[in-house]
């Protein structure tokens, strides 16, 4: 089936452009559009997989990363919706990092490390429901290096076209400050509420 590009209600942010958040948008929309088109290739190229292996197994490589993209921003933009709020300190979530010793304070300096991490790619928070805990992680691009099956509680963009506009090419660090200063954590309480409730 193909996929329709989500639309994002997105407040003015404060030290992240309109305009950069207008082609970041644009990236995510090709994201979809691509992964749409990828996915209609491949029945066709699989009718005849053998004089097609070259061309498929591009396909197969593009297609997960296509996906990648497509929801890793669905999450990213979905984070600023409502308005920058700070996190509840009496939250399910804020216990947890409680539980773990990493209070925001210390979390926020962690994951911003691990979003400083070389490469383009993405820091990530997963929730862990058979080990009880979060783990955060680096995923190159999109689509490495994931805790696979385990749900994404918090996910931070730190491929350059995420701040290039805004900040330059060293400027990850003041782009990361930006991220969390907008960030609505009573958004990302909810969406740990919703893995830790079905359990
Ligand atoms: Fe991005």
């Amino acid at each position: 089936m193909d996929y329709t590009a989500k639309t994002f209600n997105i407040p003015e942010l404060e030290g992240i452009s309109s305009k950069s958040v207008e082609d970041h948008i644009g990236l995510y929309q090709g994201y979809v559009k691509n992964f749409n088109a990828i996915s209609k290739k491949i029945p066709e190229y699989a009718q005849d997989s053998e004089a097609n292996a070259h061309a498929l197994s591009e396909l197969i490589r593009r297609r997960s990363f296509e996906f990648g993209g497509m929801r890793l921003h669905e999450l990213y933009f979905t984070q600023f919706e409502g308005g920058a709020k700070a996190l509840n300190p009496e939250s399910a979530l804020a216990k947890q990092f409680e539980k773990e010793y990493m209070k925001l304070e210390h979390f926020e300096p962690y994951f911003k490390s691990i979003g400083n991490m070389r490469g383009p790619g993405w820091a990530i928070l997963y929730w862990d429901a058979e080990g009880q805990q979060l783990l955060a992680g680096f995923s190159g691009e999109q689509h490495q290096g994931h805790f696979v099956t385990l749900p994404i509680v918090l996910a931070l963009d730190v491929w350059e076209h995420a701040f290039l506009l805004d900040y330059g090419t060293q400027g990850k660090g003041k782009y990361m400050d930006a991220f969390f200063k907008n960030l609505n954590w009573s958004l990302v309480e909810e969406r740990f509420e919703k893995l830790t409730r079905t359990q």
